[in-house]
């Protein structure tokens, strides 16, 4: 059935139509057009405009098929053009006139807008409870291993000591940000758009405040141009889904690398690693990896709807159903991602042992060593320079700065002694660090109980 006879001659191509038609993607919101419909019809009775009869009509009848479309009894049919065409023509098969009611004072223009924002607030909660999910896990980890010594990097080289607790926490950190986006960005979702109708409102004495308040929405749109021409929450959405790509994407990379024999900080779960058809021995990190690779796509979803938005005259265009495929594929990676990389960190193995060893060698507590001699009273750049030979005479050595004798400490500089050994321990180094936002156990229990407190509050 077409909705728009009376104006044309013709049926319309079949070429036509299977390049117009958005039914493929868009029927995946049929509960959101229908409860819509309901609301509206239910409206539109409470104001006098349709008959308290008709309201009665329509809400059986959308409730019916609402129930079979659920159920499979009422497949979608995929020759029409988009769900709103699908769902009032088959309401007005069943019941009729008071069918033809229901788009009174009503364009898809305004309903596809409303359809989209209700679909999207209901994932955008979806998402949000993967992501306290995941930061659930993160902080639980990071709460067993707040003590663990490990090396932290920078240019992927060995740096200064950290703990394997705090490394986790700063993902944490992240996906917290992730949490207030998601949720600012379901902020200025939640206004309703229904009652702009075409482009330019209506005649009809319509209650909008009622059918946001039936619908559960925040506030109404103040401008009818705008209602229907907004797609900005599908891009802050995309955006903010972009973000959390970014960093699942970077915590994947590491877990790759830490899984990796060069590090062996970490060994996978099998039930969550996958083997090579032709090697025997391997084990592979295909969830991060797909992660990682899937964060492209999430950016292209966004690049698609930046573009497709950025030339578009007021109000409403055909390109904009464009909007839905590359909105809903953003959400269905993202939710895919965060499922399978949830359990798979969950159940990741730790290995204090590897990631201690790797600390041990890499000169991390240079920067202490320089601090002793700063404690000594030499100035930071003198210490800076002394400690710099020792670490060339440690290499030319094979020696590292623990297993160095004092002896050679003396000859660089005499303000060295015996407590040097216990200055540059890599526990004290690290347990040391108690400044907020440090990787000492206690700093890292504070970050774990915030974390804990503000999603508790939430
Ligand atoms: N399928 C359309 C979309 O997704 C619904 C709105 C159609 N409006 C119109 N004026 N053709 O954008």
């Amino acid at each position: 059935m077409k909705l728009w006879t009376g104006r044309f001659s013709k049926e319309i191509d079949k070429r036509t139509n299977d390049f117009n038609s958005s039914i493929s993607f868009d029927s995946r919101m049929f509960r959101e057009d229908i409860d819509g419909s309901i609301a509206h019809a239910t409206m539109l009775s409470e104001c006098g405009i349709i008959s308290a009869q008709d309201r009665k009509q329509i809400v059986a009848g959308l409730t019916t098929i609402k129930e079979e479309i659920i159920s499979g009894q009422l497949p979608i049919d995929m020759e029409s053009e988009d769900i709103h065409t699908f769902i009032e023509g088959e309401l007005t098969r069943r019941i009729g006139d008071a069918g033809k009611r229901l788009h009174t004072a009503r364009s898809r223009n305004d309903q596809v807008a409303l359809d989209i924002r209700m679909y999207l607030k209901k994932e955008c909660d979806e998402i949000t409870a993967q992501l306290r999910e995941l930061i659930g896990v993160i902080a639980n980890k990071a709460e067993m291993y707040k003590s663990v010594t490990m090396c932290g990097y920078t240019h992927l080289q060995r740096a200064q000591p950290i703990t394997f607790g705090h490394h986790l926490m700063a993902y944490a950190q992240m996906l917290m940000r992730d949490l207030g986006r998601i949720e600012d960005a379901k902020k200025r979702m939640d206004v309703l758009p229904l009652g702009s109708c075409a482009l330019a409102g209506t005649t009809y004495p319509l209650n909008r405040e009622r059918t946001a308040e039936l619908l559960g929405f925040a506030d109404v749109c103040d401008n009818s141009l705008d209602g229907v021409s907004d797609r900005d929450f599908c891009l802050e959405l995309a955006s903010a889904l972009s973000i959390i790509m970014v960093h699942l994407s970077r915590f994947s990379e590491e877990i790759i690398l830490w899984c990796s024999w060069e590090f062996k900080f970490i060994e996978l779960d099998d039930a969550f690693s996958t083997g090579s058809s032709i090697m025997p021995q391997k084990k592979n990190p295909d969830i991060a990896e797909l992660v990682r690779g899937k964060s492209g796509r999430v950016f292209g979803d966004l690049m698609g709807l930046l573009t497709a938005m950025k030339g578009i005259a007021l109000a409403y265009n055909k390109d904009m159903q464009e909007d839905k495929e590359a909105i809903f594929d953003a959400v269905d990676t993202v939710k895919m991602c965060l499922y399978a990389f949830t359990p798979m960190l969950d159940t990741m193995k730790i290995l204090p042992q590897n990631m201690r060893k790797a600390a041990a060698g890499g000169f991390i507590n240079a920067t202490d060593c320089a601090d002793y001699l700063v404690g000594k009273g030499l100035p930071f750049r003198d210490a800076y320079k002394a400690t710099g030979e020792l670490v060339a005479k440690c290499i030319e050595k094979n020696e590292t700065l623990e297993t160095l004798p004092i002896e050679e400490y003396k000859a660089v500089c005499d303000l060295f002694d015996t407590d040097v050994y216990t200055a540059i321990s890599l526990e004290k180094c690290v347990g040391d660090r108690k400044v907020r936002g440090g990787p000492a156990p206690e700093s890292v229990q504070y970050q774990v109980d915030k974390v804990r407190k503000i999603m508790e509050d939430m």
